[in-house]
């Protein structure tokens, strides 16, 4: 049993302790947050028991740990992934790792050095419909990917402690906090690009709209992201991956969401798996499951159990892919292609 502690019990911490509580391997055994009462009141809507401190050292003071997840604002992973490090913890850190490339190849290094774990939440790659597109583009079964476009649209976000999400300095914009998720599922599947060439649109939350042209020798790749979109627009991930013989599509807010059309064959649903949650499903309300959000908190705590480090969204991936964003950053911001 892996004894886990929360920092930061904000939206996305409240996710990961509902599926640490459905995890066999793991426990919460203490959580922290500067807003502790709120912090309570979650987890005991949740019907969690445990600690809450308003310090991270408070915390590693009363608690025995293996693993700290860190779900605090952006501007704050490196401060606190770097003293987790330093205590001996393995870390999960929420994405984007960093605000800047030299934080994120700091925290990598920094745990490759103590030999600690690191994962990081880029949970695009354990999501079922774009590790399903994986699987299909290993297959060849409609021969040679030639072209893949991808797009994370949403309303503004509003939610967040403080606005931090709006503050460019914090967050670094869409680009980083939204985009970054396709930006990583490209350097999944199809290695680093050559270079990028971007255009957006700025605001006080920094690049709000970001789209973006990755260039590959053999694949056209591009991806949007943005949150300039109404706020009751709602949320929708999708793709279009083309191949010589075929297409495969993607969209969240589609039932199914998962199709595939081959040859003179009509259009018809991919049927794919869950692989963390061992549950098999047609695409029906996917989204409402916790998808790659379980299945990347399953895998980090299966690593710890098995003692074996994490091999998907490593901190050296997810700071490489960060290195990627913050190209697609100054292309957009210099009208200029920018290598990699
Ligand atoms: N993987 C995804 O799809 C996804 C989705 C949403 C958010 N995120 C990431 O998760 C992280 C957290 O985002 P969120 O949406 O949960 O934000 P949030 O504002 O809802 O939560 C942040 C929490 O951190 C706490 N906090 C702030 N400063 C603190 C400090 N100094 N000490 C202790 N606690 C402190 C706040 O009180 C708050 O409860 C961000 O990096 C974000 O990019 C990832």
């Amino acid at each position: 049993m892996k004894k886990i502690a929360i920092v930061g019990m904000g939206f996305m911490g409240t996710m990961h302790a509902q599926i640490y509580n459905q995890l066999r391997d793991a426990t919460l055994v203490g959580v922290v947050d500067k807003r502790q009462a709120k912090a309570r009141q979650a987890l005991a809507k949740m019907g969690i028991q445990a600690p809450v401190f308003g310090t991270l050292d408070a915390m590693l003071c009363a608690c025995d740990v293996d693993a700290l997840d860190i779900c605090l604002p952006t501007d704050l992973h490196a401060r606190f992934a770097l003293e987790a490090i330093a205590a001996g913890k393995h870390v999960f850190c929420e994405k984007p790792l960093a605000l800047t490339k030299a934080d994120g190849k700091k925290i990598a290094e920094a745990a490759r050095k103590a030999g600690v774990f690191l994962q990081v939440g880029q949970c695009i790659r354990f999501w079922p419909e774009y590790m399903a597109l994986e699987a299909f583009v290993k297959s060849r079964k409609a021969g040679r990917l030639l072209s893949l476009s991808l797009q994370r649209r949403a309303g503004r976000p509003t939610y967040s402690e403080g606005d931090w999400l709006n503050d460019s300095r914090r967050s670094g914009g869409a680009a980083l906090d939204l985009h970054i998720h396709d930006t990583d599922f490209v350097h999944h599947l199809l290695g680093c690009p050559e270079a990028v060439t971007s255009s957006g649109t700025l605001d006080k939350s920094g690049w709000s709209h970001i789209f973006t042209n990755y260039h590959f020798k053999k694949v056209a790749v591009t991806a949007e992201g943005g949150w300039n979109l109404p706020a009751n627009w709602g949320f929708q991930m999708a793709f279009q991956a083309v191949f010589e013989r075929g297409a495969v599509e993607f969209d969240s807010g589609a039932s199914p969401t998962l199709s595939v059309t081959i040859g003179a064959g009509k259009k018809r649903a991919l049927p794919f798996t869950n692989p963390g949650a061992g549950e098999s499903s047609t695409g029906a309300g996917n989204l409402s499951s916790l998808g790659g959000y379980y299945n990347e908190l399953a895998a980090f705590v299966s690593c710890l159990q098995r003692k074996r480090a994490p091999k998907i969204a490593t901190g050296a991936q997810a700071a490489d892919s960060l290195a990627t964003a913050l190209a697609e950053i100054q292309s957009a911001a210099t009208g200029r292609t920018v290598k990699r």
